[in-house]
């Protein structure tokens, strides 16, 4: 492992910052002691991180509890990828990162879906299993999370498991990633909460080398832990964000500021106190094709080194009208 390399989660997080860490990264602090999360998601940012300590969060228990599990197998990881084999054995899921079993005649009939056809059953039993079972399987929520749909996590209003299978296989990268979450975080000293951003950041007693890294629900996107967000919420993160810069606390926000013709001018309104840096986002529009569609800001109270020698704060063009 490298330091340049970056490092995916094995949570395959919807939205997760993986593909921009390369540009988020060089804008944190150089040296960070304490590094905190309150909206830690899959995870993909914190473990390409270097800090002390790290002091991670998430209001979904599901993710949570997948963090925990995963750190607590990270001691005995033969133990637990014999664990992983043997259900996915059992169930009779396709495994390439073992073995190719998928019949040639099913690839070539369904050139495009042949990981969906051949896992139905399998998942189907898997979810069935997982929902009626008293105590919940972790692993068994993580391989749902590996062959379900888009690799997301969705329950229904009884708390059941509630995706259909993906088109997706445990294959050589989710391997790797678990491969490199255990290695990346044996190395470190990680708490975990399973708490609202505010409350999670209340139990903390904040000091001024502690660097806090923000990367919440956005108000104008969508997504499934979109609806846990409101423009309440929103008002609410920037109040305690603007506190934080009265304590001397230094942070880092990210969010979407244009999305299809949609403006969060809440926070733009409020960013502009602040060091706003563009993100080059990954995200494309196919059903859009205006080039102002998508964009992504991270903001800063502080100017980060890399940016040291421009001589004045950037500043943003904010667009203030919706473009439809
Ligand atoms: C944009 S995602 C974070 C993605 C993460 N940066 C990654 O790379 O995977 C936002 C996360 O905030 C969590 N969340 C939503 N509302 C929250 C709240 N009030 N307090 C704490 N976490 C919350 C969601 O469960 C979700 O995991």
């Amino acid at each position: 492992m490298t330091n340049t390399q970056t490092y995916r989660s094995p949570l395959f997080y919807v939205g997760d910052k993986y593909k921009l860490l390369k540009e988020i990264k060089p804008l944190f602090p150089k040296t960070i002691n304490r590094f905190i999360e309150p909206f830690t998601g899959g995870g993909s940012v914190f473990l390409n991180v270097d800090a002390n300590e790290f002091l991670l969060n998430d209001i979904d228990n599901y993710v949570f509890q997948i963090h925990q599990f995963l750190i607590s197998q990270s001691k005995n990881t033969d133990v637990f990828f014999n664990q992983i084999k043997k259900t996915i054995l059992e169930y009779g899921f396709s495994r390439s990162y073992i073995e190719n079993i998928v019949p040639k005649e099913l690839r070539k009939e369904f050139v495009k879906t042949y990981f969906a056809k051949f896992n139905k059953e399998a998942f189907q039993k898997l979810k069935s299993d997982f929902n009626k079972s008293e105590n919940k399987d972790i692993l068994k929520l993580y391989l749902l999370l590996i062959y379900g749909f888009n690799r997301m996590l969705r329950f229904n209003s009884k708390g059941e498991y509630n995706l259909p299978v993906g088109n997706v296989d445990f294959n050589t990268n989710v391997y790797n990633a678990l491969k490199n979450y255990f290695s990346l975080i044996s190395k470190k000293n990680i708490n975990f909460y399973n708490l609202d951003f505010v409350e999670f950041l209340n139990k903390i007693e904040l000091r001024t080398n502690d660097f806090i890294y923000f990367d919440p629900p956005y108000l104008i996107t969508f997504s499934e832990y979109n609806k846990l967000w409101n423009e309440k919420k929103e008002k609410e993160l920037i109040e305690y964000l603007d506190n934080l810069e009265q304590s001397k606390i230094k942070f880092a926000v990210s969010n979407v500021t244009h999305y299809k013709g949609k403006i969060n001018k809440i926070f733009l309104d409020w960013a502009s106190k602040y060091q706003i840096q563009k993100v080059k986002s990954n995200y494309i529009s196919y059903h859009d094709n205006s080039n102002k569609s998508f964009e992504e800001v991270l903001v800063t109270n502080y100017k980060p080194e890399i940016l040291k020698h421009t001589q004045t704060k950037l500043t943003w063009d904010i667009k203030t009208e919706t473009t439809n």
